[in-house]
């Protein structure tokens, strides 16, 4: 999603701003520009093409600068095209790049216009810049604090002034911002990812502030002007570009990666202790009554099936909601709860709106499990479990989910042992299980072939079913997610017993339907809704294991797993949708990748 990258040096920022861009790429973005400082003049260049692109161009037409800003744009106010794309400016004074939506635009544009501002995109972002260039005293920082006092919504801005060239200032509120310090030089960015190999000296601004950043020094205020001091943390940001490998996709190599993710995800974890949460989890887990877990996305499906875990063998009253949802619901809050934020990159908007709304319920007990360990997620939850599935580069999340999947099956045992319903045989029995995950998950990867001859099949199709039944269910939404959003079939997931009462009717000929069938306590059941969807034509593609006994015949096609997992079977059955939903994409031309209209990290609402 959009991200931001701001400088002021005593040499040409172009390649800092540029590489910076390149950095947040991964995030998803539609078009991209850049804006200078040179010779007491706003200079600019955007595209709508990629970074590579604007790279080009800022090169052909020379643009250096000390004082500048750059930006990735993911569209929410107006369509991805170059007028939209950021910096804006105002009257050739005012540059300034933006995250987040603000809510009040549409007054404050008629005020502007009133007062004779003409506006050549249809941003909400153009709307601040005039706003700034409208309240300037003279002294850029003052001007952004009366400014942003006017906005609603959620922004992270730089702005810089032609009349001040050393200079640039940010703010934030509800998005993202973070200023990285150098020797003479300072920077801003949405990210600390984007300053990586520049600094790694990083504050994390808080909400409301404001700062000026020029090259010998930063001046903080906080939302009510009076100026802070705030805490300078070193960050070692992942500094390598990530490699391809032999892989074609990001997305292929990250579900490839996933043995390795869920053994550095476990690693050092000898037995089950509260201590892996952090200090005071036991004190916490203690005095819990039940588990609140907030996400999005595919974060929510691992939540979901987390639910069936935690009451199952932990035996704790848990709910789940989406984390959009559940923000704007009134809802009974339970001051002892175990509130669970669960985010690939900790920097969800929706997700951070809702454990903030749980907390200003007075529901203190928070914990997340979370892949990126310097997101605000991590710093505004009590208690962490940090996945180490490493960088995911493809938008759609394949090795983020397995390995949340991983850390919430560890805090299901630590919440049983700490509930006195874990006997160490118990315990014993499941870390093994779970050590040798990563071995089951290769044997599964094997299947490859198998799925490819499966995707042809899928790839001439427009729709498409997934069926589970209990814990498996969230497995199948999320194997209907990860088909929708890359190949951009339509897909739909159902509990297999509900098919009867409704979806029944979509099955013909035409109908593919992935059931995915491991030999559990369901099974008897689920090969009933089988022969329900056979008798409508509808044609099965199941993922069955050796003790399913559900054998190829006519309009049946089956792929054995090679083990029976247990209750750690959604670890390993996620993955051949994984492929299947990859494969099909491949098959259909699509950009893998980067699928169209989404983003890898959904800041904005
Ligand atoms: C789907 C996907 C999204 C994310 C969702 C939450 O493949 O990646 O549905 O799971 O946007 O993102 P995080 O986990 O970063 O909070």
């Amino acid at each position: 999603m959009c991200g931001i990258v701001g400088a002021v040096a005593q040499r040409n920022i172009t390649p800092i701003l540029v590489e910076g861009l390149k950095r947040l790429e991964y995030r998803g973005y539609d078009s991209c520009g850049i804006a200078l400082h040179i010779e007491g003049k706003l200079e600019r260049s955007r595209s709508t093409s990629r970074v590579a692109e604007l790279e080009k161009q800022v090169a052909e037409a020379h643009l250096e600068g000390f004082t500048g800003i750059a930006h990735t744009r993911w569209a929410t106010h107006g369509a991805p095209a170059s007028h939209n794309a950021h910096p804006h400016f105002s009257r050739g004074r005012i540059a300034l790049v933006h995250n987040g939506i603000i809510e009040n635009h549409d007054e404050l544009r008629d005020e502007l216009r009133a007062a004779g501002y003409e506006f050549e995109s249809q941003t909400d972002t153009e709307v601040i810049a005039h706003l700034v260039d409208h309240l300037y005293t003279g002294d850029l920082f003052e001007t952004v604090q009366l400014a942003t006092r006017r906005l609603t919504g959620a922004f992270a801005i730089a702005v810089f002034c032609r009349d001040e060239p050393h200079r640039v200032v940010g703010a934030r509120r509800g998005s993202p911002l973070i200023v990285g310090l150098g020797d003479g030089e300072n920077f801003l960015a949405s990210d600390a990812l984007a300053l990586a190999g520049t600094t790694d000296q990083i504050i994390y601004l808080e909400e409301g502030d404001v700062v000026d950043l020029q090259m010998q020094r930063i001046w903080i205020v906080d939302a009510n002007g009076r100026q802070v001091a705030r805490e300078v943390k070193t960050v070692h940001a992942h500094t390598g570009a990530v490699e391809l490998g032999p892989y074609r996709h990001y997305m292929q190599k990250e579900i490839f990666e996933q043995p390795r993710a869920i053994a550095d995800t476990l690693e050092g974890v000898e037995s089950i202790t509260p201590d892996i949460f952090g200090d005071d989890a036991y004190k916490v887990f203690k005095k819990i009554d039940s588990v609140l877990i907030l996400a999005c996305g595919t974060s929510y499906y691992a939540g979901l099936t987390a639910k069936y875990w935690l009451e199952a063998v932990a035996g704790v009253r848990t709910d789940v909601e989406i984390a959009s949802e559940y923000r704007y619901r009134d809802s009974v809050p339970n001051p002892n709860a175990l509130v669970v934020t669960i985010s690939q990159s900790g920097e969800t908007a929706d997700t951070l709106a809702a454990l903030r709304h749980a907390q200003s319920q007075d529901m203190q007990h928070t914990l997340t499990i979370c892949n990126a360990a310097t997101s605000a997620m991590v710093r505004e939850c009590a208690l962490a479990y940090i996945t180490r599935a490493g960088v995911e580069v493809g938008v759609a999340s394949t090795k983020a989910f397995t390995t949340q999947l991983a850390a919430l099956f560890l805090l299901t045992l630590t919440l049983a042992q700490v509930k006195g319903r874990l006997p160490e045989e118990r315990e014993v029995a499941f870390l093994k299980e779970m050590r040798h995950l990563p071995a089951a998950i290769t044997a599964v990867l094997a299947l490859e072939p198998q799925i490819i001859a499966w995707a042809e099949a899928f790839a001439r199709k427009e729709n498409a079913l997934f069926l589970g039944r209990g814990i498996h269910y969230p497995i199948a939404l999320e194997g209907a997610l990860k088909l929708k959003e890359i190949s951009y079939i339509h897909a739909e997931a159902y509990p297999a017993g509900e098919l009867k009462h409704g979806p029944l009717a979509l099955v013909t000929e035409e109908m593919p339907v992935v059931t995915v069938a491991p030999a559990d306590s369901m099974i008897e059941k689920l090969k009933s809704n089988m022969q329900e969807v056979r008798a409508r034509g509808g044609e099965l593609y199941v993922f069955a294991d050796g003790d399913s006994r559900i054998t190829s015949s006519e309009g049946v096609h089956v792929i054995r797993m090679p083990e029976h997992y247990g209750l750690l079977s959604p670890i390993l059955h996620v993955v051949p949708l994984q492929l299947l939903a990859y494969h099909t994409a491949l098959a259909r031309g699509t950009d893998v990748d980067k699928p169209r209209n989404l983003a890898k990290s959904v800041t904005v609402e």
